[in-house]
């Protein structure tokens, strides 16, 4: 296994949230908030669909472990 899948439970607070840096959120920050746990999970297709492209960050693409874990937070029905 390339990286180590983590099975405990994710929360918005404790691991997504810590993903996006303050320059993620103050650049898109028009469009939602990316350290607001409504608007991340509103909007978490777009977002999710961003990464995977890697059309988002606009200066480099994610981790495929950081990937991963907001699709699974996702899959879990994004908790706070
Ligand atoms: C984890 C970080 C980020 C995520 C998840 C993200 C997500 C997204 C999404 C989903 C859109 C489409 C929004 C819409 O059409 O309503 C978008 C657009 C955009 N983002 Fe980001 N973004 C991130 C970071 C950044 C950064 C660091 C920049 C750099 C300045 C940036 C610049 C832009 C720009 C200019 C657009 C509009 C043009 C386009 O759709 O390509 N974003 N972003």
């Amino acid at each position: 296994m390339p990286f180590p899948v983590e099975s405990h439970e994710l929360s918005f607070e404790q691991d997504i949230k810590p993903l996006f840096r303050t320059k993620d959120r103050a650049a898109m920050l028009t469009r939602f908030d990316l350290f607001d746990h409504a608007d991340v999970a509103e909007h978490a297709d777009a977002i999710l669909g961003s990464l995977l492209s890697g059309r988002m960050p606009c200066d480099g693409a994610w981790p495929e472990a950081d990937l991963e874990k907001l699709q699974r937070w996702i899959d879990m029905g994004k908790p706070a």
